[in-house]
């Protein structure tokens, strides 16, 4: 998982054409039809939920909604007069199930409709979850605009008849804490603009060989391997933004990546480290390694990160250090070990913790490289170096979370949008039984915190539905970047080379 910069020369061309049929949604929905009449949307807009199932008690719909009203009323000063009857009043969402508990596999369909009749007029969302609800707000914000003339809302090409479901369960992003911390405030405003394009995992990779930033109250010197005393994560903190994805459908993995990128566990704990001059990976021959993992994981850890999975690295392990430490070479000698066994069983022992804490465990490729058929069969693969792998694990019998480095690492500047958008997780699986086994995909932003939009529509969007030439998406891609950038979003420019600003002056949609 290690992020080289390799920064290249990669000029996109940008098309100047508009989408055939005028949909300006991101990412595109299953199913869309539409209309060509004119509706307006009436300033205070109200919801109400007539025929639902949920009672809403903790106003997930109701102040989404309201974030809703507050995106598209954001930039401008609605203050037309409306003239017309075609006045949008209303949404009223329909909610089948009284449940509201997030995690992996809840159902996130939708339909959404805008008719052009009826007294009062309204927008009809209906989803079997709120977090099926949560995803029609977003496509409903989207379908709005300020328009300069009226100076009102509007919402074109009615009636919209809208059906949509995910192509697959996990849509991540992650985002690495330990290498640069990011402030909480700036982690709830990538859970915001992951809402806006229907990504649902924020896979927090929080600790790793620079730094230990979170409050583990079991072992309360872990955190002395933070950067600095203000650089650190209390566990109020974690609740507060586990509970912030919550309410807007997003997940929150946890990684803790053992038993390689682990050294700051040793500033606190210098037992962890083989010896004081060879640091990492953590002593293989020490319980206590195990006893910190356990408890880590136990307590306050797995009552805070709910998600069903939780990520245990497992990733370049350089076990020099076991072979090169007197008491670890003792220790390997006397269990008849090697150092590829001893790897093998650093991993295995820490997915039995995961699970007896009722987790699965998600784990980086190399485990499954160097011992795949002794996994846990509760192990989701994570790939990370190369496209030929995941085809391997699915026909294993084991589940796959794609994020080849090539194409959807964020902090490959090199990586084309195209790159990203044609990046296709199925490649090379034929077989419908092992397709399912591939719960998704994430990209990854290691170094650079850039939140860009490129993949959501491969992992949203039924495949038939996908362009086969990237560039005829290119406009509307454009137009959703834009849209981001009104909502605050320092979405990149999709022209020019590694995602540097903009060479030229220029309209944002030529950028
Ligand atoms: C908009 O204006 C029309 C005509 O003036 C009026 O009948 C209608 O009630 C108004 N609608 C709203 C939502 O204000
Ligand atoms: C959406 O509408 C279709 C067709 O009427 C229906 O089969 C489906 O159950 C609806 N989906 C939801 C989430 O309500
Ligand atoms: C860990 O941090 C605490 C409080 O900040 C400090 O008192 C203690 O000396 C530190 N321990 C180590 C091993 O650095
Ligand atoms: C360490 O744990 C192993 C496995 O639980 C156990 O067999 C062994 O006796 C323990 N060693 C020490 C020194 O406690
Ligand atoms: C592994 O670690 C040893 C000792 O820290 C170091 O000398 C060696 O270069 C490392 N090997 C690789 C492949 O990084
Ligand atoms: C380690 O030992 C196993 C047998 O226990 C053997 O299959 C493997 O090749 C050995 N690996 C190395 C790197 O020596
Ligand atoms: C999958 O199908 C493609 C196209 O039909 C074919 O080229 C490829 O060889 C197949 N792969 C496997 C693993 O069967």
């Amino acid at each position: 998982m290690a992020s080289a910069l390799r920064i290249l020369f990669a000029f996109v061309a940008i098309g100047s054409c508009i989408a055939a049929d005028n949909i300006d949604l991101w990412p595109m929905p299953m199913s869309v039809s539409h209309g060509t009449q004119k509706l307006y949307v009436k300033k205070d807009i109200a919801m109400s939920m007539v025929g639902s199932m949920y009672s809403d008690e903790k106003a997930i719909l109701k102040d989404a909604f309201q974030r809703m009203v507050n995106l598209i009323t954001t930039n401008h000063v609605v203050d037309g007069i409306n003239r017309s009857s075609l006045v949008l009043t209303c949404v009223n969402i329909v909610v089948h199930s009284p449940e509201d508990e997030l995690n992996f596999g809840v159902d996130e369909s939708y339909n959404l409709t805008v008719p052009t009749t009826g007294d009062p007029l309204y927008a009809q969302i209906e989803a079997q979850t709120v977090f099926g609800a949560l995803h029609a707000l977003q496509t409903f914000g989207q379908l709005c605009y300020f328009d300069f003339t009226s100076r009102l809302i509007e919402l074109n090409s009615a009636p919209w008849i809208i059906t949509d479901a995910p192509r697959f369960p996990y849509r991540g992003l992650l985002i690495d804490t330990a290498r640069h911390y990011l402030p909480v405030r700036i982690i709830k405003g990538v859970i915001d603009a992951m809402t806006y394009s229907k990504l649902n995992v924020l896979h927090w990779h929080i600790v790793d060989e620079q730094s230990f930033p979170i409050e583990i109250p079991s072992y309360p010197k872990l955190w002395n391997g933070s950067y600095s005393y203000s650089e650190r994560y209390t566990v109020s903190d974690a609740i507060d933004i586990v509970r912030y994805g919550e309410k807007r459908g997003v997940n929150v993995l946890a990684e803790i990546d053992v038993p390689g990128h682990a050294h700051s566990w040793g500033v606190g704990y210098p037992s962890l480290w083989p010896s004081d001059s060879c640091r990492e990976p953590l002593d293989i021959s020490n319980n206590f390694t195990f006893e910190v993992i356990d408890g880590i994981l136990s307590g306050d850890f797995s009552k805070v990160f709910k998600f069903k999975f939780v990520h245990l690295g497992g990733d370049e392990v350089n076990t020099s250090c076991w072979t090169t430490t007197p008491h670890i070479e003792g220790w390997l000698n006397n269990n008849h070990m090697n150092v590829s066994d001893a790897y093998r069983d650093f991993v295995l022992r820490s997915q039995k913790i995961a699970i007896s804490h009722g987790y699965d465990i998600v784990n980086w490729e190399e485990t499954f490289d160097s011992f795949g058929d002794k996994l846990d069969r509760k192990t989701v693969v994570h790939t990370w170096l190369g496209e030929d792998v995941a085809p391997k694990v699915v026909a294993a019998g084991l589940r796959c979370i794609v994020s080849n480095q090539d194409k959807w690492y964020l902090d490959h500047l090199d990586a084309s949008w195209e790159g990203f958008y044609m990046n296709e997780p199925l490649k090379g699986i034929n077989d419908t039984k092992q397709q399912q086994l591939v719960i998704g995909g994430e990209k990854l932003f290691l170094t650079n915190p850039l939140t860009l939009h490129w993949l959501e529509e491969r992992l949203w969007t039924p495949t038939e539905k996908l362009a086969k030439d990237p560039q005829s998406v290119t406009s509307r891609l454009a137009r959703f970047r834009c849209l981001l950038n009104q909502r605050g979003i320092a979405a990149a420019p999709l022209a020019g080379y590694g995602r540097a600003s903009p060479s030229e002056p220029g309209p944002c949609v030529r950028q």
